[in-house]
């Protein structure tokens, strides 16, 4: 691997920083979602109520161990940290028009405290959190006002951070709109609404948004570099037969129709056949195309959890569980615990995929393994299981740099510290190199203890990929 490139982890200001209301935050759509588990998803409720427990108000509560937190990261020599800003620290509400110095501050420290051990941050403006207020004043992104509420929060903290971080995503998972519009975009759609009109509008002025915030960051400094994000597992058919096939190449497209935008500055001839098929009609202003064009993001990151198999369902067939979206079940993987099909050599498809289509460079921001572990009484935690996921996966990742010629610019390997779940707002369902002691209720000491993973993941590092061809 390049000596250059980018090793870390990453992780969600909603998911771990707890706080949730500390030095002037607001409130954010995280806030009114309850905890869920495997089997009962999360509720959206309609204010706190104390009937609930919600898990992200405390999260691992980053907010006050960053110090610790950030010297783990540095004695297992991560390069970089990909984490996020709350939108709410920086503008509680929403729509202010001056930011909240105490918001800025804590960030900066959290910079500053990077800086110290040379790790680069890799900042995400939007990761499933916005605040409250503009869901419920303004109907969330279905308005063109929160175009402007956004940019100005991002040049905000582009300015004042301008010393400190070169790379900025604008969303999380802008595609994931599509399947739960709560989590990227604050919708909740009516039952009398025209889900998809509503959802397409809502991601037509984030893209908006996401053009002009990459113009601003170049303005802002020329060495930004920003990208999109990307919910992304290549798609296989399930058999050789056309329609299979065709299948799995259209759900491909239809899965980065919303990230193609960003890439290449306007809507895909595929994208608008498939608004017209699903009567959508995009509300547009003379001046958007050009905004578009003139946001050309520099980089493609993504997520990778895993593949997906399109086909014609058979009776009674169940479909694999997964990260929002789930195809039909591939017999060839193995299930985590939660259902999750695991396949490393999808990630080198999917790489090899991506690039072929974008030609732009690619970076793995979020990648792992949810289980549940044990803390035994000596403070171990023997997570070999996690270690195969990781060294399977970043295998396959090397193959795809080193035989197939895909340009990286790093990896982020998602919840680096245990950290609550999005999905199921669970904490058993732990991703992290580090253990932190806390239920799912809440309960614990939130102390933090060294995982087998964390030696390994340190070692790997140091050796610069190497090591993972030693075992
Ligand atoms: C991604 C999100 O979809 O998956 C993360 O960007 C999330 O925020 C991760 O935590 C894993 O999903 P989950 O539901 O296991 O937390």
């Amino acid at each position: 691997m390049e000596k250059n490139f980018l090793w870390g982890g990453a992780s969600a200001a909603n998911q771990c920083e707890g706080a949730y209301l500390e030095a002037g935050k607001g409130l954010s759509i995280m806030d009114v979602m309850t905890n869920g588990s495997k089997e009962s998803k999360r509720k959206i409720t309609d204010g706190i109520l104390p009937e609930y427990y919600y898990p992200n108000h405390d999260g691992n509560r980053f907010y006050e161990h960053y110090q610790e937190d950030i010297a783990l990261m540095a004695e297992m020599g991560f390069k970089c940290y990909r984490m996020s800003i709350a939108w709410t620290r920086i503008f509680p509400r929403g729509d202010e028009e001056r930011p909240n110095e105490a918001g800025l501050e804590f960030y900066e420290n959290v910079f500053k405290e990077l800086k110290k051990y040379n790790i680069e941050p890799v900042v995400t403006l939007s990761h499933y959190e916005m605040p409250l207020h503009l869901v419920e004043e303004y109907g969330s992104w279905r308005n063109r006002k929160v175009v402007d509420f956004f940019v100005t929060y991002a040049e905000a903290v582009m300015e004042r951070y301008k010393d400190y971080v070169r790379y900025w995503i604008t969303f999380n998972e802008i595609n994931a709109v599509e399947f739960m519009p709560y989590y990227p975009a604050g919708l909740v759609i009516q039952e009398d609404e025209n889900r998809n009109q509503v959802i397409y509008q809502a991601a037509h002025h984030m893209l908006l948004a996401s053009a002009k915030v990459v113009k601003r960051a170049h303005a802002i400094n020329p060495e930004n570099k920003v990208g999109c994000m990307a919910l992304f597992g290549v798609n296989y058919p399930r058999t050789c037969h056309p329609d299979d096939v065709l299948k799995a190449e259209l759900t491909n497209q239809d899965f980065l129709g919303i990230p193609d935008v960003q890439i290449f500055g306007y809507y895909s001839d595929y994208q608008l056949a498939q608004y017209k098929k699903k009567n959508v009609a995009l509300v547009m202003n003379p001046e958007d195309a050009d905004i578009l064009k003139a946001g050309k993001v520099d980089f493609c990151s993504f997520s990778y959890y895993m593949s997906m198999v399109q086909g014609e369902q058979r009776e009674g067939e169940p479909l694999a569980k997964g990260n929002m979206v789930a195809g039909l079940e591939n017999p060839y993987l193995e299930n985590n615990e939660w259902g999750w099909q695991i396949d490393p050599v999808g990630l080198r498809i999917t790489l090899n995929h991506l690039y072929q289509k974008y030609r732009i460079p690619l970076f793995i921001v979020e990648n792992g393994l949810g289980a549940e572990d044990v803390l035994l009484e000596d403070g171990s935690v023997h997570d070999e299981y996690r270690i195969d996921y990781l060294r399977r996966h970043l295998l396959e990742m090397k193959k795809a740099v080193e035989e197939d010629g895909v340009p990286l610019i790093g990896y982020t390997m998602w919840g680096c510290i245990d950290l609550v779940s999005a999905g199921s707002g669970e904490m058993k369902k732990r991703y992290g190199l580090v253990y932190v002691d806390k239920d799912d209720f809440g309960n614990g000491t939130y102390k933090r203890y060294k995982k087998d993973s964390f030696y390994w993941y340190k070692e790997m590092i140091e050796s610069n990929g190497e090591s993972l061809l030693e075992e």
